[in-house]
């Protein structure tokens, strides 16, 4: 069986509170932290920087995967890297192939985790095939990146479909994470479709009690897993 994770999207919860939203993920159970850094150029909304997900690092343990929508990444990579993200994820609407392996090279130096994002109507480009090794998770948007609280875009349920099916063949371990919309009513949806990681915001942080949300997740994952 794979590995279902939970990721809470902390862009969600009240920017005055990041500290609040971390320590609910660890409350609640969740896999990992997801957090969104954007910059205003590639998607319209600005988050937080290197500075935050430092101060945020002295929180917990828990995993950080950070998400970069952001123009021109490897002006940043280490930066974050530093400040304690341990999966970096890159949008492959701004990596060439060259950069993609300048990239792999800084964060393998560092032991860090690298990951490629895709926004809905991103195909998953030819030169990432011979370089999926490399890649610890494929993050497969389901709403244009910017804001939390979005409707998941079901039209990109088949290059979900086909992504997995390319991970699946080729017998590697590679994280499909769904980033958009997810709630207690697509996990199935996305989980038969072999989405593994799941992140959510408005899933977590918009329900009353966000430590509950996480667990009611799980829940539904186990289950569409399990056929139950
Ligand atoms: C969108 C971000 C997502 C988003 C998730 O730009 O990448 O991670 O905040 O939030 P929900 O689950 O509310 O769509
Ligand atoms: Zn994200």
């Amino acid at each position: 069986m794979r590995d279902i994770r939970i990721a809470p999207s902390i862009l969600a919860w009240d920017l005055g509170d990041l500290g609040g939203a971390v320590d609910m993920c660890v409350e609640g159970g969740a896999d990992q932290v997801h957090l969104d850094v954007i910059d205003g150029h590639f998607a319209p909304n600005i988050t937080f920087g290197p500075g935050t997900v430092r101060a945020l690092r002295r929180r917990c343990d828990l995993k950080f995967d950070t998400h970069l929508m952001i123009d021109e990444p490897q002006r940043y990579a280490e930066k974050f890297a530093e400040a304690g993200s341990d999966l970096l994820t890159f949008h492959a609407e701004v990596l060439t192939p060259s950069s993609f392996d300048e990239l792999r090279s800084t964060l393998k130096k560092s032991g860090k985790e690298m990951g490629i994002a895709l926004k809905p109507s991103t195909p998953l480009p030819g030169w990432t095939l011979e370089r999926l090794d490399e890649v610890s998770s494929l993050v497969v948007m389901t709403v244009n990146p910017g804001f939390s609280g979005q409707t998941m875009d079901m039209s990109v349920m088949p290059k979900l479909e086909s992504v997995s099916a390319i991970v699946r063949d080729r017998g590697l371990a590679t994280d499909i994470e769904i980033d958009g919309g997810v709630e207690p009513e697509n996990v199935a949806q996305v989980v038969a479709r072999g989405g593994n990681v799941l992140v959510a915001g408005a899933g977590v942080f918009a329900k009353g009690d966000p430590v509950k949300a996480i667990g009611a997740l799980r829940e539904r994952a186990r289950v569409a897993e399990d056929g139950e």
